[in-house]
């Protein structure tokens, strides 16, 4: 086996920022960009105190940053509170009426939230989980659907400085139980149900089940949303409105140390139990603050929408504490993006007149297997800003979402980072970075992204290998929730004293990082080790395929043979001259080497809730096995039996 990871892509596009966009730009040069960039890398406490001081501080910290790997703490001696920040800062300055959530129901109903109302139901729903016993330190979990609710919920703790652990609305009671188990949570907060396509998903029935083997939880606040029937236990179980009904619209955040635990998130890795990643106050708050004003160079008359569900951190960061902060209007859709028909989005971009939306790849692959007429319907005009985040964007797919849903005149920021990291890591900053279809770009202020070989050398341009961050970054995760341990071995072994991501990536000539998937997603043909999402961005550009998953299955002659699963576009046949015609284009686009053993074609690949591909099944199913591991986190699991009779 060769130690690196061989890049096959071929991509050269070059798109610069357009040059009305970054004369308006907070960051309007590549000059601005380096000279900051340098700064930040020159004297991280210079940068990073200064980020800091441009929140709101009880306590001025001390001692900006320090560093035992694979123990970071920032901001120590100061004291802060993520709440006051979001909220009680911008009523202070006079923006209470300035409205903070736009909020839109999948029925329809539209609600808007000002930062001063904002604030007050914060209040009041904190002072509510006071009354029920909830104090600094001690977790609550938020099982909610997209509700301007559980963004108060989430506000709530931060403002007593109570842990949340937001657990999706999409996951199962057993799911729900290990993770209030492994958090210990003393409190749930959760919905009778949540909207999704016109059904309710039965969140209270989830939670009630839940509840039979969760010692930790005294009482559980529940919101009424669809009116579907359920059962509370008197003394256990209240009522949002019963307990806020008494509760104080005013109540003082409480100033809570920088590095006082803020969230816990779980993620679920590919084995094993779901990991809590533990984040604190202050390094998130700044992190979450700097990269939403950058990395969207958000403006005062921004509508901004990021379509992630607030149970991901996407949701934490990106719909919660980093617009919030920034003061910014936030637009937030309960439902989803094709109830009741596929043009729901470009529908509500057009009504809201939406300037910046920020989305994942495994949506814009549905947008554009649904069909280019449906945003073609709609006004975009209002848009001027796109952002990607979840998976490596194939440039096909890229290229699609420039030029339909940004008129070709939108940048779009590739936004690489993770649960772990807390913020954004690498993206183009829009009026200063040229973009490049499928790269992330360059690293935000502050970091150090590597590519190292298997023996921690670095790797020359363009060689695969495997990405680290060298220095530490205030929002980095501080540990495993209850395994520091685990949280040393899983990030800070494979290359001591550095943090290591899990994903394997190349930097070409120019400086750009393109990441190429998880490590544990690469084969190896005939000595190249190959990252799998290079080649199903190839068969993605095919004009026939919406979806492509690629994984290797042992072969006695070339180490491992690539089979690829494939999803058509809509009205395509799955014949032959097609699963022949794929194999070509590989063969033409990559080489011989890489050209697909076996084409399977699929109504559906199988996904996590998240939206990122489950090449671990597919794995286990192209070698002839029953899938083994934790499939709890599978999307839709009769995806899984359809592909299973499927054989070719
Ligand atoms: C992948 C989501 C390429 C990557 C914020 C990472 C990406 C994992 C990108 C984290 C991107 C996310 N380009 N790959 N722009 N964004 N990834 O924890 O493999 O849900 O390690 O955080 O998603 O996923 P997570």
């Amino acid at each position: 086996m060769t130690s690196s990871i061989v890049s096959v892509s071929k991509e050269t596009r070059v798109f610069p920022p357009p040059g009305e966009f970054a004369a308006a730009a907070r960051v309007g040069s590549l000059e601005a960009y380096t000279a900051m960039y340098r700064r930040s890398i020159d004297d991280p406490a210079g940068f990073w105190g200064e980020q800091a001081a441009e929140l709101f501080w009880f306590d001025a910290p001390k001692t900006i940053r320090q560093w035992d790997p694979p123990k970071a703490r920032w901001f120590e001696g100061g004291t802060t509170n993520l709440a006051y920040n979001c909220l009680d800062r911008h009523v202070a300055a006079g923006a209470g009426d300035r409205t903070a959530l736009i909020w839109e129901g999948e029925p329809g109903e539209v609600r808007r939230v000002s930062y001063a109302e904002l604030l007050r139901e914060t209040c009041r729903c904190a002072d509510a989980l006071r009354k029920l016993g909830i104090a600094a330190g001690d977790r609550v979990v938020i099982y909610m659907g997209m509700v301007p609710e559980a963004v108060i919920a989430m506000l709530a703790c931060a403002r007593i400085g109570a842990v949340h652990s937001v657990i999706f609305g999409g996951f199962a009671s057993d799911a729900v139980r290990d993770r209030v188990n492994d958090a210990g949570a003393k409190l749930i907060i959760t919905q009778d149900g949540a909207w999704r396509r016109g059904k309710i998903v039965p969140l209270w029935d989830n939670v009630e089940h839940a509840l039979r083997s969760c010692p930790s939880v005294e009482h559980t606040v529940v919101l009424r949303r669809t009116g579907n029937p359920i059962t509370l236990s008197p003394g256990r179980d209240v009522e949002w409105t019963d307990a806020l009904a008494t509760a104080s619209s005013q109540l003082e955040a409480v100033p809570l140390p920088a590095e006082h635990p803020l969230f816990i998130l779980y993620t679920s890795g590919t084995t094993g139990k779901p990991k809590g990643v533990m984040h604190t106050t202050g390094g998130y708050m700044v992190g979450a603050h700097v990269t939403t004003k950058y990395v969207f160079d958000l403006h005062d008359d921004d509508i901004y929408w990021c379509t992630a569900d607030i149970g991901w951190v996407t949701g934490h960061s990106y719909i919660v504490y980093g617009p919030l902060c920034n003061r910014a209007t936030v637009l937030m859709y309960e439902g989803a993006p094709n109830h009741p028909d596929v043009d729901r989005l470009w529908e509500m971009i057009a009504r809201h007149r939406v300037t910046i939306f920020y989305t994942a790849p495994t949506a814009i692959r549905a947008f554009i297997r649904w069909g280019d007429e449906h945003p073609r319907k709609h006004d975009l005009s209002s848009l001027r800003l796109l952002g990607s985040v979840g998976e490596p964007i194939n440039p096909e797919a890229w290229m699609w979402y420039r030029d339909v849903i940004g008129g070709g005149r939108c940048p779009i920021v590739d936004t690489w980072w993770q649960t772990e990291t807390g913020a954004i890591m690498m993206a183009p900053l829009p009026g200063a970075i040229a973009a490049k279809p499928g790269s992330c770009t360059l690293p935000f202020f502050g970091i150090v992204p590597k590519i190292l070989r298997q023996d921690g050398t670095e790797a020359a341009p363009n060689e695969g290998g495997f990405l680290v961050i060298e220095q530490p970054w205030p929002s980095m995760l501080r540990t495993v929730w209850g395994d520091d341990e685990r949280f040393r071995e899983t990030y800070f072994s494979r290359f001591p004293g550095k943090y290591f991501t899990g994903d394997g990536a190349r930097r070409d000539p120019d400086g750009y990082f393109w990441v190429m998937g998880r490590v544990d997603d690469v084969v190896n043909v005939a000595g190249h080790r190959l990252g799998t999402a290079e080649i199903e961005s190839v068969l993605v550009a095919h004009p026939d395929v919406a979806e492509a998953a690629v994984v290797g299955r042992p072969d006695e002659l070339k180490g491992q043979a690539l089979v690829a699963f494939v999803t058509l576009k809509a009205g395509r046949a799955p014949t032959d001259a097609v699963r022949e015609a794929l194999a070509e284009h590989v063969s033409a686009e990559i080489g011989k080497f890489a050209r697909p053993d076996s084409i399977r074609f699929a109504d559906a690949l199988p996904k996590t809730r998240s939206g990122k591909i489950m090449r671990r099944l597919l794995g286990e199913l192209a070698t002839g096995q029953a899938p083994r591991g934790d499939v709890t986190t599978l999307e839709d699991i009769s995806v899984l039996a359809a592909l299973r009779g499927d054989d070719e």
